[in-house]
């Protein structure tokens, strides 16, 4: 018989559940997202977000078990996101998920969000029949993380993984400096989608200006994209050329109209050129950095998951380098990429496994780390 685990995700901004099957084959996931509520405010509010996963948690939850086939009491554990994140936001999710395990009699698995990103990549490679050779270097970047982290074989030998961190973004996330960037350039929000289809449009529009590597003091692993975001808005600022069109988007995204085929038609070839530059040197220093990792480690392969996994010329970018370097390149899908409970329920089976259980006093942890 499979092990079946219903994965419960409130950390950020998606209410999200899932079932997976032996922590490989998933069986149902829903995301509720709320991006349309925190959209006008350019970002998350955690107040709004706390009452929008309350609103959404028992529906979503039981659209997961029905869509799986089952009955809530088929479930043989509860796997639930306990930091790190928002804590109100975290608070719903894991108040719900230790209520449900406790009225089924069946165990409760805290599960570190980070570790979900790290098993999305995983259950992808599931699906085409490939498994990632440890230890890996895996690169955890989204709105809110970006940090790499080598992967290998618990000691204990116990089926989970150990990490170890060997670089962090020592100010804004890559994907903040993205959602940043397109609310400069009335673009709306988020800004990841958008910025990576205008860069592809971009063909070949010359960049305005040349953003350079970042230099990053001490460990060569570390990440910085604030200055990155501040070279844009000196940039946009001294070039008064931006003035216009930056007011017609804004009108156009007060209109509704925030689609990639709406606002291309209002970008100039200057601001393409822009955008596609500001990317050039988002993706050469994630690329960049991890591949150095890959080489100081001599590490088997490269894993690369959160929001801005989802990015086409980073994959790209990954593939093409991992290749030269003779290691193989994981993504998940781009539904896997971002948030979503199937991850958090993948990463809950291997701590299921090796009989790490929460109990009643489980309570969120906002700053957990993995490492
Ligand atoms: O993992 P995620 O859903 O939530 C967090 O934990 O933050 O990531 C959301 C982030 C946002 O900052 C969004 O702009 C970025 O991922 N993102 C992208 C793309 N799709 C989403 N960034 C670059 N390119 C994309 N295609
Ligand atoms: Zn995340």
């Amino acid at each position: 018989m499979s092990v079946r685990i219903l994965g419960i995700e409130s950390s950020c901004d998606e209410t999200a559940s899932a079932v997976v099957a032996d922590g490989r084959e998933i069986l149902s996931s829903v995301v509720a997202s709320q991006i349309d509520i925190h959209r006008k405010y350019g970002g998350v509010v955690p107040e709004l977000a706390s009452r929008e996963h309350l609103r959404q948690i028992v529906p979503v939850v039981r659209e997961a078990i029905s869509q799986a086939g089952m009955e809530l009491s088929d479930v043989d554990a509860v796997g639930v996101t306990y930091g790190p994140g928002l804590v109100g936001a975290l608070l719903v999710g894991i108040t719900y998920g230790k209520t449900l395990a406790q009225a089924l009699g069946k165990p409760l698995v805290p599960v570190n969000h980070l570790e979900g990103h790290v098993h999305a990549v995983f259950l992808e490679a599931h699906k085409s029949g490939r498994v990632p050779k440890l230890p890996a270097v895996c690169l955890i970047v989204s709105g809110g993380h970006t940090v790499l982290y080598e992967v290998s074989l618990h000691d204990s030998g116990n089926g989970t993984f150990a990490y170890k961190k060997i670089g962090q973004t020592r100010d804004d996330a890559a994907g903040e400096a993205y959602d940043k960037v397109a609310k400069l350039l009335a673009l709306g929000y988020p800004g990841g989608p958008i910025l990576d289809r205008l860069a592809a449009a971009a063909n070949g529009a010359p960049a305005p200006v040349k953003f350079g590597p970042t230099k990053t003091r001490g460990n060569a692993l570390d990440f910085s994209f604030s200055g990155l975001k501040t070279a844009v808005l000196y940039h946009v600022r001294e070039h008064c050329e931006y003035g216009s069109e930056i007011l017609a988007r804004e009108a156009a995204l007060a209109r509704g109209e925030r689609k990639f085929e709406q606002l291309l038609p209002l970008c100039s070839a200057q601001t393409l050129g822009l955008v596609r530059e500001f990317q050039n040197a988002v993706v050469r220093d994630l690329v960049d950095r991890t591949m150095m990792a890959v080489g100081q480690l001599s590490a088997e392969s490269v894993l690369v998951s959160g929001g801005v996994a989802a990015n086409s010329q980073l994959r790209v970018a990954f593939e093409e380098r991992a290749k030269a370097a003779g290691v193989d390149a994981f993504f998940p899908s781009r539904a896997l990429s971002t948030d979503n409970a199937a991850m958090i329920a993948a990463a809950a089976y291997s701590r299921f496994r090796a009989g790490e259980f929460g109990d009643a006093s489980l309570n969120a942890n906002p700053a957990l780390k993995l490492a």
